[in-house]
């Protein structure tokens, strides 16, 4: 940490609120976020988050308690709000006195922010980090009891909004940053791109690209060589076929999956068609059709069928590192920038 102290300054209101070392989070990969990861993550003095993705409840009970067996550190759980099981989910975390809970995929249902916020005998009840695509949502979330924000731009990998990370924390940052917590996500490579956010007030990043080729993640080792091999005009977002459904645009290395979900997406609709379907099943399968494809290409290596979730810092994901290498390179490259700017 006194390696880093212009980094460290800026990023102490981030850290205080994770309790780690560095306001780093390593944002939750589904698949890849799993127990190994987000130790290392943790251990490395930055802040590891479960993904949860469409796991059970059981499943988030067993990867917890796994977790806390290669960390005393902090780590939080990452939950998606379209979970059939959100609530049961919440309890899981709340048994397990899980300190953050973020709520991703979309706007936290209502009693959501309340029930991860209470207190148990024993516990004060989680911290909530939330995202929101504008800032009229962002203020709203925050009067509703978000401790934390993040904002993500288009550069990210998995689900993105349209709006790029540049133009996100231009918006953003001005109007909240003095207020409240906010951490930058999207397209982040390298440390210079950590301290330029910090300069404008947010209190730490989260980075998803960089983290998930380590050499802790669990990802096949043809998925980490496709990213080793990509480049950032590689990592395209998907397209939208049908104007009536609308589905939330991917971000992932181009393959026979990218052209495999535009079929989906037309079965789907032709299916909504018929009144087979209605808007949410069919938004769920769209949602399912994304977990097998990650799934086959993270577990199974299927790097052609499979989805390459990846976002457009891909580039400068070029081998297998620990994660503590990363965390050290991100850090001495904020610091350096940070020490060049002050000369
Ligand atoms: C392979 C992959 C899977 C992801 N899965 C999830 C997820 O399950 N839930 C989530 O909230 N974000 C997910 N994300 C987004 C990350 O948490 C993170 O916000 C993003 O990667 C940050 O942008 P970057 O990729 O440019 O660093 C995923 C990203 C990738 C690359």
């Amino acid at each position: 940490m006194n390696g880093f102290p212009r980094t460290a300054a800026m990023m102490t209101r981030g850290a205080a609120f994770l309790g780690s070392d560095h306001a780093i989070l390593c944002g939750a990969m589904s698949w890849v976020s799993e127990r190994n990861l987000v130790a290392a993550i943790s251990n490395a003095g930055g802040f590891g988050v479960i993904a949860c993705g469409a796991m059970s409840p059981e499943l988030l009970d067993r990867e917890i308690t796994a977790t806390k067996l290669l960390t005393a550190k902090p780590f939080g759980v990452n939950l998606i709000t379209m979970h059939p099981g959100l609530f049961d989910l919440i309890e899981v975390c709340a048994r397990h006195e899980v300190g953050h809970v973020v709520l991703a995929g979309g706007i936290p249902p209502k009693g959501s922010i309340e029930a991860i916020k209470a207190p148990r005998a024993g516990y004060g009840g989680g911290q909530v980090i939330v995202f929101a695509p504008t800032l009229a949502l962002a203020k709203k979330l925050f009067r509703s009891g978000a401790d934390a924000l993040v904002i993500e731009g288009s550069e990210a990998g998995g689900h993105i909004g349209p709006v790029a990370t540049s133009v996100l924390a231009q918006e953003f940052l001005p109007e909240l940053a003095a207020e409240h917590l906010v951490f930058v996500a999207g397209g982040i490579g390298r440390g210079e791109g950590i301290a330029a956010y910090l300069e404008m007030g947010a209190c730490g990043v989260q980075l998803g690209t960089r983290f998930a080729c380590a050499t802790e993640s669990i990802a096949h080792p043809d998925f980490k060589k496709a990213f080793f091999r990509g480049n950032a005009r590689d990592a395209v977002a998907s397209v939208q076929v049908d104007p009536r459904l609308p589905v939330i645009p991917v971000r992932a290395l181009k393959n026979k999956g990218t052209e495999a979900f535009t079929a989906k997406q037309i079965e789907v609709a032709a299916r909504l068609d018929a009144g087979e379907l209605d808007m949410s099943a069919a938004q769920l399968e769209i949602e399912h059709f994304w977990a097998g494809a990650l799934r086959r290409a993270v577990i199974d290596g299927d790097i052609e069928h499979g989805s390459l979730m990846a976002g457009q810092s891909v580039g400068m994901v070029s081998k297998e590192e620990p994660v503590a290498q990363i965390m050290a390179q991100l850090l001495a490259e904020s610091e350096a920038a940070l020490a060049r700017r002050a000369a």
